[in-house]
């Protein structure tokens, strides 16, 4: 056990004649902050969700360390749920918790704790991202920075060893982004995790980043040390690195 390393080999998802995930390789390494970029529409969720069993490759290997996780039961997928954790772009809260519950929820859940256990938890996780104020208040009192940092006590409470993010500053501005940025890069300094992030969001990447993959094409078109991003002279990587509206990638949003 510890921080695992994720390896995909040939991944393939279609949606009707659509083909997504087109034979994707991809190594996530561990302990490491790995970003996934790429346009929007190309398949950076579906890959995310394949990552985690919440949807089931048409083709293709997910190893996670030795274990190859590809089409296993759902029973095999919830123990290994356990490692993981993962933030959605809205946090998924429940309005009807307070913050302080919906902290502790995964400790009732999967360990069985008592109400006063998974409450000191959350309070102590909460602290650690200066949200114990808000322990007794509802989710829809909360800015949306607030609850993205109650999201990531939540996701935090189980000791994850790999966590995943599906744009986790999307819609944010800027302060509150770099504060989500800064949460982590904290978060995988104190914890040693595996970071998964995915984004659109250049600069975050460039500097955030260990390990960049850029989604093109159903494929991995270039992954590396995020300077291999800016030295890179492929038309496709250079549109996305500089926004363009015209190039080989046709209309960015
Ligand atoms: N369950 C599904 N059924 C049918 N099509 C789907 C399904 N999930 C995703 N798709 C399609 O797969 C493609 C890739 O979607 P995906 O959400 O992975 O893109 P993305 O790279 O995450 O984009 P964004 O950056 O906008 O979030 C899209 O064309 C989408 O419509
Ligand atoms: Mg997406």
């Amino acid at each position: 056990m510890g921080a695992p390393t994720v390896t995909v080999k040939n991944l393939a998802k279609s949606f009707g004649r659509a083909q997504v995930l087109a034979g994707l390789d991809l190594v996530i390494e561990p302990s490491r902050i790995n970003f996934i970029i790429g346009q929007s529409g190309g398949g950076k969720s579906v890959l995310l969700k394949n990552l985690v069993g919440l949807m089931t490759p048409d083709q293709g290997e997910i190893w996670y360390d030795q274990e190859q996780m590809a089409g296993r039961s759902l029973a095999d997928w919830n123990r290994l749920r356990l490692r993981m954790a993962f933030l959605f772009q809205d946090g998924a809260l429940f309005d009807s918790l307070s913050v302080g519950e919906n902290v502790g929820f995964p400790l009732w859940i999967h360990q069985r704790a008592t109400q006063a256990q998974a409450a000191q938890k959350a309070l102590a996780r909460l602290r650690e991202l200066d949200m114990a104020p808000a322990f007794h208040h509802r989710p829809s009192d909360l800015s949306a920075g607030e609850k993205k940092r109650v999201a990531l006590a939540r996701a935090l409470i189980m000791e994850p060893e790999i966590l995943f993010f599906d744009e986790p500053t999307t819609g944010l501005d800027p302060l509150l982004s770099e504060q989500v940025d800064d949460l982590i890069k904290l978060t995988r300094a104190q914890t040693g995790a595996t970071m998964v992030v995915v984004s659109h969001d250049i600069p975050a990447t460039l500097s955030l980043a260990d390990r960049v993959a850029m989604v093109y094409g159903g494929r991995i078109i270039l992954s590396g040390p995020p300077e291999e991003f800016r030295r890179s002279s492929d038309p496709v990587v250079r549109q996305f690195l500089t926004g363009e509206a015209n190039g080989p990638m046709g209309f960015l949003d």
